[in-house]
C-alpha cells in the first residue's frame, strides 16, 4: 500500500521545485480517481456549498458537512495528502473553540485545516499549531467574506491592499502556517507573495510561480454551472474523460504550463 503523503513531502517537493497538484474533492470515488491520476493533495473545500449543495456561496456550509465529506474522501484515498476547510463561523471567535472545531476535522481524516483570513488569524493559528494541528492559511479572495468584499472579486489591486497582503503572508508564516493558499490576486502580487514566504504556496487565480496549484474539481470538469472565473481551465474539453482531464491537469501543473498568463489576473 502506498504511504500517504505528509506535510514533509509537500515541503520537500516545494524545495526541489516539483509542483504540487491539488484539487478539491468531496467523495470517495473521486478521491480514488484523483490520486490514481497523480494528484498530490485533496482539499475538502467549503466550495462544496456551491458545487454540491447548490448554494450561491460557501456561507451556509456547516462543520458537520465538512466532517462528513472529509470522512468520505479519507475512506477513498490511500496516498494523497488531505486538508479540510474550516467553514464560515467556525474560526476566529476564540482560539479554544477553533481548536475544538479543527480537532473534529483532523479526527475525520484531515492532516491539515485551511483557515481563511489574514493577520487577524495569527493568534488562532499559533494556538492550533502549538497543539499539533497544521494550518494552511488562505489569503487574497476569501469567499467566506463575500458579503464584506461585495462579491467574488480579485483582491490586492490597490497598493495599500497589496501591501497588507504582503505583510499578512509574512505574519501567517511566522504564526506557524505550513502552507499559504493565494486566491485571485494580480499575477505580479502573487509572485511577490511567493517570494515573501518560505513555506509552500498554492495558487488559484494567482501565478505559475506558486509551489502548487488548486482548482475546484467540478470547474475543471466543466460542471461549474456558472460563467467560470478567468483562472478556471476546463481540462475535460481537451480530453473527453474525467481520468484523462485530471491526468492532463497534473501534467500541466507539474510542467508549469498551467496556469498560463490567460488564467492569471493583471
Ligand atoms: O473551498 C474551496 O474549494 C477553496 C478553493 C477554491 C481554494 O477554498
Amino acid at each position: 500500500m502506498p504511504m500517504r503523503k505528509t506535510i514533509l513531502d509537500l515541503q520537500e517537493m516545494a524545495q526541489k521545485g516539483e509542483k504540487i497538484a491539488m484539487l478539491t474533492c468531496y467523495d470517495s470515488s473521486f478521491a480514488r480517481l484523483l490520486e490514481e491520476q497523480g494528484v498530490d493533495a485533496l482539499l475538502i473545500g467549503d466550495s462544496l456549498g456551491m458545487v454540491v449543495q447548490g448554494h450561491d456561496s460557501p456561507i451556509p456550509v456547516a462543520l458537520e458537512d465538512i466532517i462528513y465529506h472529509t470522512e468520505c474522501v479519507y475512506r477513498g484515498s490511500r496516498s494523497a495528502f488531505i486538508l479540510a476547510d474550516m467553514p464560515f463561523g467556525t474560526t476566529g471567535v476564540n482560539p479554544e473553540d477553533t481548536f475544538k472545531n479543527a480537532v473534529q476535522l483532523i479526527q475525520a481524516g484531515a492532516q491539515m485545516v485551511k483557515i481563511e483570513g489574514g493577520a487577524m488569524m495569527c493568534e488562532t493559528i499559533e494556538f492550533l499549531v502549538a497543539r499539533g494541528i497544521p494550518v494552511c492559511a488562505h489569503i487574497g479572495l476569501t469567499p467566506q467574506s463575500v458579503n464584506q468584499l461585495g462579491g467574488f472579486k480579485v483582491q490586492g489591486r490597490a497598493v495599500g491592499q497589496a501591501q497588507q497582503l504582503l505583510r499578512s503572508a509574512k505574519m501567517l508564516e511566522q504564526a506557524g502556517a505550513s502552507l499559504l493558499l493565494i486566491e485571485a490576486v494580480p499575477q505580479l502580487l502573487a509572485d511577490q507573495l511567493c517570494e515573501q514566504v518560505s513555506i509552500p504556496t498554492i495558487g488559484i487565480g494567482a501565478s505559475a510561480k506558486c509551489s502548487g496549484q488548486v482548482l475546484v474539481i467540478y470547474d475543471m470538469l466543466g460542471l461549474g454551472g456558472y460563467i467560470p472565473p478567468r483562472f478556471v481551465k476546463a481540462f475535460i474539453k481537451e480530453t473527453g474523460s474525467i481520468a484523462e482531464a485530471v491526468k492532463l491537469y497534473v501534467k500541466e501543473v507539474k510542467s508549469s504550463l498551467f496556469p498560463a498568463d490567460e488564467h492569471c489576473y493583471k
